[in-house]
């Protein structure tokens, strides 16, 4: 069974392979932008300014198949999660979601941004799983899977019911514009740190 670990300095060469192994797409979706290969090395430095907001799946042979990291913004809170192409559909994105609510949960945050989710349909389908709501767009907010599996079986593990929104970047700026009323976005106002 796999679990998820805070890296530590010695995981940094492995941390900075799962990155640099990333294809340009997956950069795109998990840093916003197609990432070079510099700046990738310099946001693992990074990590270890903050270790504990990131957490790694450490396979037996080393290599690290997935990470998850939650990186305060200043006017919230980002996640990233990103798992390695040849481990993906094995439920390591879905147990780094697990992590990322429980230690949203922990924190009293209600809200975690993500950066280019409203073209991440795999995320977002996991996050409707795990019973987090998407906010894609203003005044559109997903609570519930809309399309099942191609077997007919929806697995809803229903644990952050209603507690937890992943929302896209682009909404933070319009969050914060109606942060005196919410309301307006008819989503949760997000805690910022
Ligand atoms: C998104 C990501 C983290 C998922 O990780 P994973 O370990 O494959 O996730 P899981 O194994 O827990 O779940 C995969 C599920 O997503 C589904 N899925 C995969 N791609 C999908 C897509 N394009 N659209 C809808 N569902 C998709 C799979 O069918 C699977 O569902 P199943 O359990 O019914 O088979 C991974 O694909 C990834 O790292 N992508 C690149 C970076 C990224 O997008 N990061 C997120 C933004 S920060």
């Amino acid at each position: 069974m796999r679990t998820a670990i805070r890296p530590t300095h010695l995981h940094f060469r492995d941390l900075a392979n799962h990155f640099l192994a990333l294809s340009s797409g997956d950069r795109f979706l998990r840093f916003g932008w197609v990432m070079t290969d510099v700046e990738i090395v310099a946001y693992v430095e990074s990590i270890f300014v903050s270790a504990d907001n990131a957490w790694a799946v450490v396979e037996p042979d080393r290599d690290i198949s997935g990470v998850m990291h939650l990186e305060s913004m200043g006017c919230g809170v980002n996640l990233g999660l990103s798992v390695s192409a040849w481990a993906r559909n094995l439920g390591i994105g879905t147990l780094l979601l697990q992590r990322a609510g429980l230690l949203a949960r922990a924190r009293a945050l209600t809200t975690l941004f993500v950066r280019n989710l409203r073209l991440n349909a795999a995320l977002q389908q996991l996050a409707l799983r795990l019973g987090m709501r998407v906010a894609c767009a203003p005044n559109a907010l997903t609570t519930s899977l809309e399309v099942a599996p191609a077997d007919g079986h929806i697995t809803q593990l229903d644990e952050f019911r209603g507690k937890i929104t992943l929302a896209d970047d682009s909404l933070r700026s319009e969050w914060n514009a109606v942060s005196g009323d919410p309301s307006l976005l008819d989503l949760p106002e997000p805690i910022f740190h």
